[in-house]
């Protein structure tokens, strides 16, 4: 350990000089020789057959070298669907093995030519003819109290506790109230990418913009009947990325169309492919009952949700989740039904189910609590569980009601009239809300890592981990540093790439943690080995793992005793360098403790009298998020979570054409994400609290932030004007 803790600074991230330089190479851009391009054409048409194929005019067109469809496609295999320790694929249709389509923008062939250039172009030549199948694209079908429809598949489980639809009907006071959100689609930055060079039959390198290297490697180990050891995944930056840079058909394809032309193929997709091959959130509707006492103590809480997904899919989108774990009841009654549709997969996005459920939960609340004439987070506060409400586990930390304390002094809560339309500034009704969030914390199974010191006085972390852009290098070289007792600038982080050891996917929020337990288990099995290494005249000599503790760059006796520096172990013992690798121990912490993150939200908006437009002017996210590890880039990790919830309460969603499941507005221009002039300064801030039985104290902040922002928004909406808005997004027609 460090006497002066690294952990904690807000150190700048160590992949932002290279980034803003334009030093970074992304998957796009890495040079490989003998490159072709790629380019996908995709089905028009939701449901059917493909009975005609022509190429013809593309297969002479300038540069073309190969084109591949279900005819001449090698055989592969179906990935494993989830998040697996054999894979990280959100959907099992098969790609480009028979004839069928499943949804509107499935790939159908594949051209691959000289040129980017060359390549689109030829696309554009392909010609394929269909026979249409009738499609499943009618979501106002499966509204809740409609007959349940026979392609149901599957349920996220219920949970019933006692007799609610009996205690609603009792209640002194009731709300139920059904709420809608749209489609949305993952935009980063940078669309997602992939390059596949094969070495021989059974080796290939691909590089990709990918959240999940191990699980790539193994995914694509499956499909082609291969060797994962044979295959070298890397993935050096990735711009963005919101839970869906995972495997598509589209890696696949490239890796099979790689093969076919006998060449390296890179294949970018466009703004339009990143909708209509990858998949976004699913729409949700929502049912949400609350019965309650005068005193807001709840008697009853209902929470009911159709979601969908793509055919041969299976992502139930847990927005039935928060209902769970926020707020004590005397009785639940929890379901969710999954319904397949021809659309693109339903994969996570950014606190996926959370984000959507929260807001019919949090502005349910927010109802009641109008009902009742208390102030929303008194209701909140007294609503507060002693243990999880429904599996009765005791929280291993849980400090919502000083965030609820904290946070409304911060933001001067006190100000706000409760009632609706009673502040205006100009032509500007003004108005407050504010809403809870909870993300589930998570350790993934599966992460090794490896820590090597050298006798130059350096040490260098190990693992197939990822930097999207939220600090991943940054905070793991500050818990490195004072884990192994070495100053920040003796510390490398390397990550990116198959060859270091397996690490978990960037996903769940769970990164940064399952992170740290590999480099506990790899620092273990490194001082065994330094122990090894001392000489019988070393101060260290007979010294066990246990006896031993990391300072002042090397291996000392506990409570102050004498040791060895590394590189002064490293060159007694004749080494240059020295490793210890390792496994994270099993995710057990879960096991006896319900472990979350939590959050409140507070935000401001104006909403104009004659427009209807709402901007929100000022915002306030305090967070209960255990230790933080670096206060500048988890900072980030909220404001940019908080920017996508205002993304999703003003703005965001994927519009279906439900007579050809086509996605009608597949760019930036038209499906509208936040621009800085839509966004006020956002002020974040946390309790600290280290959470006792998480690695380091450690609980996820990449997605609690997003939560409960589009009901914070919406409640704030109805405190400026007096309308509710139960359907997402809150658009100046439904504000009007
Ligand atoms: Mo997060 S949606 O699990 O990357």
């Amino acid at each position: 350990m460090n006497a002066d803790q690294i952990v904690g600074r807000a150190v700048p991230r160590r992949d932002g000089p290279a980034k803003v330089s334009g030093a970074a190479r992304f998957t796009a851009e890495v040079p490989v020789a003998g490159l072709a391009h790629a380019k996908l054409v995709c089905s028009t048409i939701a449901a059917g057959e493909i009975v005609g194929i022509d190429l013809t005019r593309a297969r002479s067109a300038p540069g073309v070298v190969a084109i591949m469809t279900h005819d001449n496609a090698p055989a592969m295999r179906i990935a494993p669907l989830l998040i697996t320790l054999q894979g990280a694929s959100f959907t099992r249709a098969p790609v480009m093995q028979d004839a069928r389509i499943r949804w509107n923008g499935q790939p159908v062939a594949i051209v691959v030519a000289e040129t980017p250039e060359q390549a689109d172009h030829a696309a554009s030549l392909v010609r394929i003819s269909y026979a249409p199948t009738e499609a499943r694209l009618l979501f106002d079908d499966l509204k809740i109290g409609a007959p349940q429809p026979d392609h149901v598949q599957g349920e996220a489980p219920a949970v019933t506790l006692g007799d609610a639809a009996a205690a609603l009907r009792t209640a002194h006071t009731s709300v139920d109230r059904v709420y809608r959100t749209p489609w949305h689609t993952h935009c980063a930055i940078e669309p997602h990418a992939t390059t596949v060079a094969w070495h021989d039959e059974r080796s290939l390198t691909m590089w990709d913009a990918t959240q999940a290297i191990t699980h790539s490697q193994a995914t694509l180990a499956e499909v082609f009947s291969l060797d994962p050891q044979n295959i070298r995944v890397v993935s050096q930056f990735v711009g963005g990325a919101f839970g869906n840079k995972m495997m598509w058909s589209h890696q696949i394809l490239c890796a099979a169309a790689a093969r076919l032309a006998q060449r390296p193929v890179r294949l970018v997709l466009s703004r339009s492919d990143v909708f209509r091959v990858t998949g976004g959130r699913t729409r949700t509707e929502q049912r949400v009952a609350l019965g309650a006492r005068a005193d807001g103590t709840l008697t009853a809480l209902v929470h009911e949700a159709t979601t969908t997904t793509g055919v041969n899919d299976g992502f139930a989108e847990q927005c039935t989740f928060p209902a769970r774990v926020l707020y004590g009841a005397d009785a639940f009654g929890i379901d969710q039904r999954v319904v397949e549709l021809h659309t693109p997969a339903n994969s996570s996005m950014r606190a996926p189910g959370e984000s959507v459920g929260s807001f019919a939960l949090e502005c349910a609340l927010d109802e009641l609590a109008e009902q009742l004439d208390l102030d929303p987070l008194e209701l909140r506060t007294r609503l507060e569980p002693a243990v999880h409400p429904t599996n009765g586990k005791p929280f291993s930390g849980r400090h919502l009601v000083e965030a609820y304390r904290l946070g409304a002094e911060r933001f001067g809560w006190a100000e706000r009239s409760s009632t609706p339309r009673s502040r205006r500034d100009g032509r500007w009704w003004v108005g407050q809300g504010v809403a809870t969030a909870t993300y589930p914390y998570t350790r993934m199974p599966g992460g090794r890592a490896s820590v090597t010191v050298s006798a130059d006085g350096h040490a260098t972390v190990r693992t197939a981990a990822h930097e999207m852009g939220m600090g991943t290098a940054t905070v793991q070289a500050q818990y490195a540093a004072d884990h192994l007792g070495l100053p920040l600038d003796r510390v490398h982080f390397e990550y990116g790439d198959s060859r270091h050891p397996a690490a978990v996917p960037a996903g769940g929020s769970a990164q940064t943690v399952s992170i740290i337990a590999s480099v506990v288990a790899a620092t273990r099995a490194l001082i065994a080995e330094l122990l090894r290494l001392t000489a019988s005249d070393s101060p260290l000599a007979g010294a066990g793992t246990d006896d031993v503790s990391l300072r002042d760059g090397g291996v000392y006796l506990r409570d102050g005793g004498a040791g060895q520096s590394y590189p002064d172990i490293l060159r007694r013992a004749g080494r240059g360098e020295l490793t210890g690798e390792g496994a994270a121990s099993p995710p057990t912490e879960t096991a006896q403790h319900a472990m979350h993150s939590f959050g409140v939200q507070f935000c401001e908006v104006r909403v104009h009298d004659v427009t209807g437009e709402v901007r929100v002017s000022r915002w306030l996210g305090m967070f209960d998020t255990g230790r933080i590890i670096n206060p500048r880039t988890a900072a980030s990790q909220f404001r940019g979570a908080i920017v996508m919830g205002i993304g999703s309460a003003l703005s965001e969603e994927t519009v279906f054409d439900e007579r050809t499941g086509r996605v009608l507005n597949a760019s930036l221009a038209e499906y509208h994400v936040p621009v800085h002039a839509d966004i006020p300064p956002i002020e974040v801030a946390w309790l600290g609290h280290p959470d006792p039985m998480a690695p380091l104290g450690g609980k996820g902040v990449g997605e609690v932030g997003m939560v409960g922002v589009a009901a914070a928004v919406a409640n704030a909406v109805h405190n400026a004007t007096g309308r509710r808005i139960r359907d997402l997004p809150i658009t100046p027609d439904k504000v009007l």
